[in-house]
């Protein structure tokens, strides 16, 4: 190994550092990283060029994927120093078999593994989308904490996580992947990501480099279909796309992922401006840049250049550090830096920044580091991650509506349980489980026999499959999960086990490949076959509680005017059903709340809270003003909402000023009581409207929240802090103004149901 001795003699100064003084430690420090620049310079001079484009390139094992495999002798590859990085590969076994081929190339310059750890690696947590309804940055923490405990016990280095991309068209599949349609939320659940995944270093085994994604404003094409165009007003960006992703850079994550669309007609994996200008020079990124999913080869397609060397050429360019799957680097970087196109100093800089990630995670000290058989077995799918999960699980449920308190269900009398997700495992954990086994998932049905057993008596009938679209279904590959008898027959059988009943439990909604990568849908209700299941049921008089599976907000006009509960238990991973039954009965009060609009029919979309007055404000007795004629203005459930089994008074609102000045401090106070009879969670959100700008602002921002617990009866007074600077926006000019004048402030249960007050800002 290279300079094995001296890289070992690093080590032993780091381990040796606790017992000395703050400034003995700094110079160490210091001398460590002279020692890791000068480790890396010199390697880089003993490269060869394919050596370093090796360095710069990423395939894909044949372990899982998804896009085509395109180098089935990437083995080769590996060995001849021309692949530095795999993806789609994991147990320490396989990466080790795979560090082996690496160990026999010339440099024996380890491999980096990565892999798609998006909501968990075996264990599988809710889908992204749905733990943001938990409103609770500790959970994510833990989740992404737990994950790279189990990826990095599973031979994993690096995660393609978070995905931060702020999302506000729920018919674009991959809003599951992200956290909702707010930058102020979605940047705090993306510091608490990168903190769980990376901890406070990534020398500690337990900890894998984090991904952010998808770079940028991915989560904004064109009608809400995956891959479209970008088209965006730089104040939009800057206002709203881009803080998450600002938001994860801060909170150190060590590689970014550039994202599939074009923005404003440059694609992003070609965007210079964005890749150099703002991540690292106005940013300050450090880490390295890694392309999606063929991303540079399809430059060809987008028409930015007229071949794939152009398009290699553009994105070494622009600032991209990794080809993931494309093989252009490889194919014509050298050429390139032949006709002088692109500079051997940058490709350097390149390798540098991957080589940098790779002495960082320890694998110059140990490639075998992550390959570790026994502490895989001890590591996943622990009792306590499953436990983790299972919290994380009931946290993430939003209940959305509980006519007449008939939820907790009583467990007693003759429950039916209808619906193709009473059973159902595959789905449950949802889109993007990466190495999660769904046969390990605990269903519903099995936690509702566990919990009724001398209790309640329980029939089951499934009523409908998930979808009767055959080109659906075969485009989902679950031709194997579908009965194949008439919907007529699977809706009778359902309607015989009703009519017995006192109560009925109905589970519905999308299949998990409904949503997700490349899932984007025109039409975002259940789908129409379970639909006649629930009216056929609903016809019978009895009481519903309808549970449902989804991985976006979904269109429910029908069901909120007919159903008298609903709860919304997205894709809640391998606890699903203990956690969903515990609810269901009341053994976990539900306190998670929406962190999408739901809208009432899809003709609203795009929609969120934080819209614009518009010079013609919403108002239904006059003609000419901004709304549709069919249908309000408002959404179905509005962000931020969500029931408790419990109620929540707040009361004394108050601030600690009306006026302020630059720089001082915004204290908002606020008591709230929980005037039920059960404990719970109670998330108070505190949104703010600067009344008059230099350029329209919205008639919502959120600024602070907090998610508090009170036991029954209990008071508490909450109080938020918010700083002047977190009222700076900016404005056509692309200047971070802050503006005097009024605003108004608003405290509340969700963006809708709120308390207000004003105060004066003065000042510049
Ligand atoms: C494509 C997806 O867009 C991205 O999120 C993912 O990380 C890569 N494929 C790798 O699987």
């Amino acid at each position: 190994m290279i300079n094995l001795t001296k890289t070992i003699a690093a080590f032993m100064f780091l381990i040796g550092m606790s017992h000395l003084s703050y400034a003995q430690k700094a110079k160490k420090q210091n001398n460590q990283l002279a020692n890791k620049e000068a480790f890396i310079q010199e390697l880089i001079t003993k490269m060869t060029l394919d050596e370093k484009l090796g360095q710069l390139t990423l395939y894909t094992s044949d372990m899982s994927v998804t896009g085509p495999v395109m180098r089935d002798n990437y083995k080769q590859d590996i060995i001849s120093g021309r692949c530095g990085n795999i993806f789609n590969a994991y147990t320490p076994a396989y990466t080790r078999k795979l560090q082996d081929l690496a160990m026999q190339s010339r440099l024996k310059i380890p491999l980096l593994f990565g892999y798609d750890v998006i909501h968990g690696h075996k264990t599988i947590f809710p889908i992204p989308l749905g733990e943001s309804c938990a409103w609770d940055t500790l959970l994510s923490e833990q989740s992404a904490k737990i994950a790279a405990a189990e990826a990095s016990a599973d031979g994993l280095h690096w995660t393609y996580s978070p995905m931060v991309d702020v999302a506000r068209d729920p018919r674009w599949g991959r809003v599951a992947e992200g956290s909702g349609e707010d930058p102020v939320l979605g940047s705090a659940i993306a510091r608490a990501k990168v903190k769980g995944y990376q901890g406070s270093s990534l020398k500690n085994k337990e900890s894998i480099l984090s991904c952010v994604k998808h770079f940028a404003l991915y989560g904004a094409p064109v009608a809400g279909r995956d891959y479209n165009t970008v088209d965006m007003s730089m104040q939009n960006m800057f206002n709203v796309y881009l803080p998450p992703y600002k938001a994860a850079i801060d909170a150190g994550a060590g590689s970014v992922m550039s994202s599939f669309n074009e923005i404003n007609g440059v694609p992003a994996t070609a965007n210079k401006w964005l890749m150099t200008d703002l991540l690292r020079n106005q940013w300050g990124f450090k880490g390295f840049v890694v392309t999606d999913y063929t991303s540079i080869n399809e430059m060809v397609n987008h028409g930015n250049v007229a071949n794939e060397y152009e398009a290699g050429v553009a994105a070494l360019n622009a600032g991209i550090d990794m080809d993931m799957q494309g093989a252009v680097y490889m194919t014509y970087l050298k050429s390139a830096v032949e006709k002088k196109a692109v500079k051997i100093t940058d490709i350097d800089a390149a390798v540098y920044r991957v080589l940098d990630a790779k002495w960082q995670l320890g694998l110059f000290e140990d490639p075998y580091l992550y390959c570790d058989e026994n502490r895989a077995k001890k590591s996943i799918m622990t009792p306590s991650n499953l436990q983790a999960a299972e919290e994380t699980a009931i946290a993430s449920m939003v209940l959305l509506k509980n006519e007449n308190k008939i939820l907790p269900l009583k467990n007693e009398g003759q429950i039916a349980f209808i619906g193709p997700f009473i059973k159902n495992k595959r789905d449950l954990i949802g889109n993007w489980s990466g190495a999660g086994n769904w046969t390990q998932a605990s269903s519903l049905w099995d936690a509702v026999v566990a919990k009724t057993a001398g209790k309640a008596n329980i029939s089951y009938a499934m009523g409908a499959n998930v979808t009767d679209d055959t080109v659906l279904i075969q485009k989902m590959h679950i031709q194997e999960f579908i009965d194949k008898r008439s919907s007529e027959t699977l809706i009778n059988e359902a309607l015989t086990v009703a009519s017995k009943a006192t109560i009925v439990v109905m589970a519905l909604g999308e299949s998990e490949g409904m949503s997700g990568e490349a899932a984007s849908r025109s039409d975002i209700g259940i789908p129409a076959n379970q639909m006649l299941l629930l009216k056929a049921i609903h016809a019978l008089g009895k009481p519903i509680i309808l549970l449902l599976s989804n991985g976006r907000p979904l269109t429910l006009s029908w069901e909120n005017d007919h159903i008298p509960a609903i709860l919304e238990t997205w894709f809640l991973g391998t606890q699903s059903g203990p956690a969903i039954c515990k609810v269901l009965f009341g053994d976990a009060n539900p306190s998670g709340k929406l962190t999408m609009s739901f809208p009432r029919s899809v003709g609203q979309v795009p929609i969120y809270y934080a819209a614009k007055h518009t010079g013609r404000p919403f108002d239904n007795s006059q003609k000419y003003t901004s709304k549709y004629l069919d249908i309000d203005n408002t959404p179905l459930y509005p962000f931020g909402f969500g029931l408790s089994y419990t109620q929540f008074n707040y009361s004394n609102f108050k601030l600690n000023q009306t006026q302020y000045k630059v720089n001082d401090t915004i204290v908002a106070c606020i008591e709230i009581q929980n005037t039920g009879n059960r404990d719970g969670y109670e998330t108070i959100q505190l949104y703010v409207q600067d009344l008059v700008g230099s350029s329209t602002r919205p008639v919502k921002e959120l600024k602070k929240f907090a998610k508090v617990a009170l036991k029954a009866g209990q008071s508490k007074q909450v109080c938020f802090k918010l700083t002047t600077d977190e009222l700076r926006f900016y404005n056509a000019n692309m200047e971070r103004v802050l503006e005097p004048g009024t605003f108004k402030l608003f405290i509340g249960k969700n963006v809708v149901d709120v308390m207000e007050t004003t105060f004066e800002l003065s000042g510049q």
